[in-house]
């Protein structure tokens, strides 16, 4: 059923049975001269409520037939902008910004039009709905081009987007496009390896001397190490009563235009541990020397918990918080897992990645985690290739048997059926 309805948006929206749903989409400047291209899948997962006062899901991938009017070069005064419209009145944008010798996706932008009933069956909120989102992402060389094969997760409030494929440059000079790719985190051997970094002594919290492939004449980013993950309890007397491991790391911004991000991971055996359990809200502290990290979870109709809160203080630098997330959601009684790279945003300044996520904050039974609900990252990886592949196979099936009674015809027409 689900299946059935993702592949009518597929071919609805436009990506062949048998191509891949990869985008493509070039910018021309007055020379009409490309300055700046996007090429990636981009799929949207998103949280809705129906007219039965459920929650639905629905998941598509940005089409391959996406209309760029609206897109700019940018100038001495505007910033690029790449603007991708499809479907009925949706849209996605991306601009950057930049100085002499890097930039960086300054600001994305998704517009949904829940009045598609395509894509939002039954929607109760009829209308067009934004998030948007200052991002962490690194700053590139100019002239290099921002690659990242594996898939990345930018989670903004009821918004899921997994982005995989990407290939990205933006100020290309003369139509050049740029052979140097500047490679994410996600793709480093390093950071899919987790045993490497799992045991690795003296992670330092900020980004070590490592150095890249790029150019030396630049100031090059460096990669952060991932962060370790952690086990972390609260107890109440002697039960344990909320159960959390997770690798955690904080980007954040201590300017007011979100013009820099510093991230930080949370070390597990630096951290102390607290925290509080309730029946209906329970909160896991972390505490790092001047750093702390509360995460507090409520519960909804009896029936399940999820992430309400983000509360991170670092002594002098930064303090932020949001009370009113909805992030995490899983049933009582057992927990939520996410073992993917998942990038949260938790306020304009704040922005939490985990990593080898599970917790329980309520019902916890014998100190160990209760069964287990996955987050949509793990869920339903690439169901999309099989189906296409059905479709074809399916395809292929009804033009043999038509070929076959076709040629039954002919055959008897001839007067051969005696074989
Ligand atoms: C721009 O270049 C493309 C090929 O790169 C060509 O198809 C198109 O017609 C050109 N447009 C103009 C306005 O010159
Ligand atoms: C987002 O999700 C919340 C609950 O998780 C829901 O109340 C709200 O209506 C959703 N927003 C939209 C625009 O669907
Ligand atoms: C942009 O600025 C450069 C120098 O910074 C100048 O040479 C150029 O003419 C300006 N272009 C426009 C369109 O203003
Ligand atoms: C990018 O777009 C956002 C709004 O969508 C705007 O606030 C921001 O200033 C833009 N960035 C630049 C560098 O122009
Ligand atoms: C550009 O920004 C980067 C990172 O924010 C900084 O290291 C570099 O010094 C800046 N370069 C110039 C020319 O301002
Ligand atoms: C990590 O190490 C454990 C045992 O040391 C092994 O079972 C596991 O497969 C390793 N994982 C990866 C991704 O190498
Ligand atoms: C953390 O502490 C545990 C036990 O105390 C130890 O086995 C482990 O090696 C430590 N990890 C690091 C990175 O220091
Ligand atoms: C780790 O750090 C401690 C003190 O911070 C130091 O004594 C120790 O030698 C370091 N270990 C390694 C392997 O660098
Ligand atoms: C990396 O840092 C270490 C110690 O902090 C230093 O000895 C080494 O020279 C640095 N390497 C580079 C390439 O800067
Ligand atoms: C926990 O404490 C209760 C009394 O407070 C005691 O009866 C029980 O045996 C303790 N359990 C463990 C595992 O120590
Ligand atoms: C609350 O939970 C009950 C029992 O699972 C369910 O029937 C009901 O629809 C839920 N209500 C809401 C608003 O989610
Ligand atoms: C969770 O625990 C509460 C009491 O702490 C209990 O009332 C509730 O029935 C339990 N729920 C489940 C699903 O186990």
């Amino acid at each position: 059923m689900e299946s059935y309805k993702n592949l009518l948006l597929l071919i609805v929206l436009g990506c062949g049975v048998l191509q891949s749903c990869a985008m493509r989409a070039e910018v021309y400047d007055n020379n009409n001269e490309t300055c700046l291209y996007a090429d990636m899948e981009l799929q949207f997962t998103i949280k809705y409520e129906t007219s039965d006062k459920n929650m639905s899901t629905s998941s598509f991938l940005l089409p391959s037939n996406v209309s760029t009017t609206g897109s700019t070069c940018g100038d001495n005064t505007t910033a690029p902008l790449l603007k991708l419209d499809f479907g009925d009145g949706h849209s996605f944008t991306v601009n950057f910004t930049h100085n002499q010798t890097v930039y960086h996706v300054d600001v994305i932008t998704f517009v949904y039009n829940t009045n598609d009933s395509l894509i939002f069956p039954n929607a109760s909120a009829k209308g067009v709905f934004t998030v948007a989102s200052k991002v962490t992402m690194p700053d590139l060389p100019m002239d290099d081009y921002y690659k990242c094969v594996n898939p990345e997760f930018l989670i903004i409030n009821n918004v899921t987007m997994k982005f995989s494929n990407v290939s990205v440059q933006a100020y290309i000079k003369d139509g050049n496009v740029s052979k140097q790719a500047f490679e994410c985190d996600a793709d480093t051997p390093t950071t899919l390896a987790p045993n490497v970094t799992t045991h690795a002594p003296n992670v330092t919290t900020h980004a070590p001397n490592v150095t890249t492939g790029a150019p030396i004449t630049t100031p090059v980013p460096t990669p952060i190490p991932k962060p370790e993950t952690g086990n972390y309890l609260v107890k109440t007397g002697n039960v344990t009563c909320l159960l959390a491991d997770m690798g955690l790391q904080l980007n954040f911004s201590t300017t007011k235009n979100q013009s820099g991000w510093k991230v930080i991971n949370i070390v597990p055996n630096d951290t102390l541990t607290s925290g509080t359990c309730g029946i209906d809200t329970s909160s896991l502290k972390l505490q790092e020397n001047q750093m702390m990290v509360e995460l507090v979870f409520a519960v909804k109709n009896s029936t399940k918990f999820y992430l309400n809160g983000v509360n991170v203080s670092i002594s002098g630098q930064f303090a932020d918080s949001n009370n009113s997330l909805e992030y995490w959601e899983a049933s009582i009684g057992s927990s939520y897992m996410c073992n993917k790279n998942q990038n949260f945003k938790i306020t304009d300044n704040l922005f939490l990645t985990t990593l080898d996520l599970r917790v329980q904050p309520f019902n916890v039974t014998d100190n160990k985690f209760s069964t287990v609900e996955d987050c949509l990252a793990d869920k339903k990886e690439n169901y999309i290739v099989p189906i296409a592949v059905g479709v074809a196979l399916l395809v292929l099936v009804i033009i043999v048997i038509v070929a076959y009674i076709i040629g039954r015809r002919r055959n008897s027409n001839s007067g051969y059926e005696h074989f």
